[in-house]
């Protein structure tokens, strides 16, 4: 299992998330962030110019899921959120060591496996 987090444009988000069930990925968690992805602003001041370190906001999502959707998802993200220009954002995928289901305490595969796969 993986944990797909990644780090877009918020104007990306509804294709992203349109992708992403078109992917039949149907886990997710969003949250709005503030990053920086090294573009920098000079700033004036009496003793000359300073560099500051810009933050733009961006919306981070991350998707729990299976070995099998790990490669869907990534090219679901990389597909919707591009645009071609710098500050599209970026795609770790990290280990899972474990998930657990708490409504049913099931865990791993059969806890990342979409339930709608079973009964809709
Ligand atoms: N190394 C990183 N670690 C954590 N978050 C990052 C990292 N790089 C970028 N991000 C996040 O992704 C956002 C977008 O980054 P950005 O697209 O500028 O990455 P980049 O590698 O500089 O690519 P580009 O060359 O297209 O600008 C940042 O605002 C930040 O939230
Ligand atoms: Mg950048």
């Amino acid at each position: 299992m993986k944990m797909v987090v990644a780090v877009i444009r918020p104007e990306k988000l509804n294709d992203v998330l349109e992708a992403l069930f078109r992917a039949e990925v149907r886990g997710l968690t969003i949250s709005r962030v503030q990053g920086h992805g090294g573009e920098t602003e000079h700033v004036e001041n009496y003793r000359g110019t300073t560099v500051k370190m810009a933050l733009s906001e961006k919306v981070r999502i991350e998707v729990g899921v299976s070995n099998h959707f790990v490669q869907p998802t990534v090219d679901a993200l990389l597909n919707a959120a591009r645009t071609g220009e710098v500050g599209d954002g970026k795609i770790f995928v990290l280990p899972v060591e474990k998930v657990y289901r708490i409504r049913t305490s099931e865990q791993d595969q059969d806890a990342v496996t979409p339930v709608a796969a079973v009964a809709r």
